[in-house]
């Protein structure tokens, strides 16, 4: 990523409010999600995301460009009394972290192959955690972009039939949710294969 993309990221991280820790969507799913475990949060921004995970008991690690976003998610967790490993890194450029992991999400961050690469990285039985705008978002939003959207069913047909490994679908949802054009994924890897 170019230096001023980054740059604008920070400014954007540290403009915005204090991190909460939230699961967002996956806090209806209870007992479907681990509470042990390796987790990856890929292009966590402030980690609300990474901070619930962590409350629930799982080991996670936090990835992302902005060092900004990082800090401030470094200093909410230890409010929060959780621990979160939170790495810089640039997702075109650096190799993910080793191992397998037992669930891995990647919300509203968009890279070609990147899906299909975190699906190599799930351990057997991990779940994958996707939620992207759609295109459909364009017809109320500027923003974000046409290039950071999910075209409609994208997500939806990568979990069935796109993917590297064989996946299980567990949780989809697609349409209007609140004022946006979202599409939300959890899938399962079910080879014996990590
Ligand atoms: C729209 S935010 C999403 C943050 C979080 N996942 C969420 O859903 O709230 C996109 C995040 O991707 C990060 N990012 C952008 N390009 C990146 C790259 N090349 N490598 C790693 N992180 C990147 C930004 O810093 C930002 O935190």
């Amino acid at each position: 990523m170019a230096e001023a993309d980054r740059e604008r990221w920070d400014r954007r991280h540290a403009e915005a409010d204090v991190p909460s820790a939230s699961g967002g969507w996956l806090e209806a799913l209870g007992d479907e999600l681990p509470q042990a475990g390796r987790a990856l949060d890929v292009a966590s921004g402030r980690g609300g995301l990474s901070l619930w995970l962590a409350q629930r008991g799982l080991a996670v690690s936090a990835l992302d460009v902005s060092p900004v976003a990082l800090e401030r998610l470094r200093q909410a967790a230890k409010a929060l009394g959780v621990a979160v490993d939170a790495r810089q890194l640039d997702l075109e450029r650096d190799a993910l972290p080793d191992g397998a992991f037992d669930f891995i999400a990647c919300w509203h961050y968009r890279q070609a192959g990147l899906h299909a690469a975190l699906c190599e990285r799930l351990a057997p039985g991990g779940l994958l955690a996707l939620e992207q705008h759609t295109v459909d978002n364009l017809q109320r939003h500027a923003r974000p972009g046409r290039d950071y959207l999910a075209e409609r069913g994208e997500l939806a047909r990568f979990a069935l039939d796109g993917a590297p490994v064989p996946l299980q679908l567990c949780y989809y949802r697609e349409g209007w949710l609140g004022d946006r054009a979202v599409a939300r994924v959890l899938a399962r890897r079910l080879d014996a294969r990590a």
